[in-house]
């Protein structure tokens, strides 16, 4: 090709260039000029076949041609984009009637929600929350509760030591809530009337044992605190827990180191086809379901606590809320309490107050 061949080349390639009315066809366009196979790309081959003086000129006006060629492509590249951009704007509309996209929330877990009933039940009969450090000392844990050392529930603890410590004693992840009853007592005088939810830890795993787990403790003492204050106070709250007036409620002789005498508290309940039900089921029905232990409290742990037990005397009692927790909303395993799975937790979960739900309105 002669220089004035290469010219006319450029210009019907500009021309076409030019012509290239959207995004696409301008790619086709650049891939016939500069592409592998492309017509300016070819010219470039064919240079080598040619003299040395001829191939230095003809490839000097031949760069010149590809430089402006891919300057062109470019330019009429921005000027397209910009067309079809400014072409989608004025197309799209939106629609201010649609309804809103439903807003991501998080739910409170049944834990969480079970411990709040609890705190807003007692809360109503006079009590304070108290609480206590999820790692505890042995005195706390143990001693002051009336469990010496060498002690047999002790050994029924599955307690989780941490290792020694410099004075050569270990602490402890704690067992129960109860140790809180000691710290309250330890920093407050009566009359006292405390609960204390939180976090325990029992070095023990299987389909109804998780090696955490929780509690919610309480602590009632006063110069004439008696027993039927205790019955009262659990009868109250079982039925309101569970939102049912006539709970049958039985307390069952038993043993607590800490309380004198001991308690076990039991409400009434119906199994059928392998379900629970927890309810009053009328006169004959003597199905009981265990929930918490209670007591008045022993001397000693007054003592420990630094209350004068010839003035004072107290009932206390703890229970599980895992559990709790299951019965009243029907959760089947008690595991996949924490297997932190999101859809669990939109399942099972609560909608915090204050956000607008489906079920409860605005
Ligand atoms: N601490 C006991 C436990 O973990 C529960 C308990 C029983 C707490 C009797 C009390 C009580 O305060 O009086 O099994």
């Amino acid at each position: 090709m002669t220089p004035s061949d290469l010219t006319e080349l450029e210009s019907s390639l500009l021309a076409e260039i030019a012509a290239a009315d959207s995004l696409e066809k301008l790619e086709a366009v650049r891939v016939s000029v500069l592409g592998r196979k492309g017509k300016i790309t070819e010219q470039m081959k064919g240079l080598s076949s040619l003299e040395p003086s001829a191939r230095k000129t003809l490839g000097q006006i031949l760069n010149q041609i590809k430089d402006r060629l891919t300057k062109a492509i470019k330019t009429q590249q921005i000027s397209l984009e910009a067309t079809e951009l400014k072409n989608r704007i004025s197309g799209e509309t939106s629609d201010v009637t649609l309804p809103p996209r439903p807003r991501k929330i998080g739910h409170i877990h049944p834990i969480s929600q079970v411990m709040e009933e609890c705190v807003e039940i007692f809360g109503e009969m006079g009590f304070l929350v108290a609480e206590g450090p999820d790692i505890e000392d042995d005195f706390h844990n143990f001693t002051a509760l009336n469990i010496p050392p060498e002690h047999p529930a002790r050994q029924m603890h599955d307690t989780f030591y941490l290792p020694e410590n410099d004075e050569g004693s270990r602490l402890v992840l704690r067992t129960h809530t109860s140790p809180v009853q000691i710290r309250t007592m330890e920093n407050n005088s009566p009359p006292i009337r405390i609960i204390a939810p939180g976090r325990t830890y029992r070095s023990d795993s299987d389909a109804t044992h998780t090696p955490m787990f929780h509690q919610v403790e309480a602590l009632v003492i006063d110069e004439t605190t008696h027993m039927g204050h205790l019955k009262g106070c659990i009868i109250d709250f079982c039925r309101a827990f569970f939102g049912i007036p006539d709970l049958p409620v039985r307390f069952r002789p038993s043993h607590f180191p800490f309380t004198e005498p001991s308690m076990e508290v039991d409400i009434g309940c119906i199994r059928a086809d392998g379900e629970l039900k927890i309810g009053n089921f009328g006169e004959g029905a003597d199905n009981w379901l265990e929930i918490m232990g209670s007591g008045m409290v022993h001397p000693k742990v007054l003592e420990y606590g630094g209350i004068d037990s010839n003035k004072y005397q107290g009932f206390a009692f703890g229970m599980g809320i895992d559990r709790l927790a299951m019965l009243k909303y029907g959760i089947p395993d008690l595991r996949t309490f924490f297997d932190t799975d999101l859809r669990w937790l939109s399942h099972y979960g609560f909608v915090p107050l204050g956000v607008p739900s489906m079920i409860r309105g605005l």
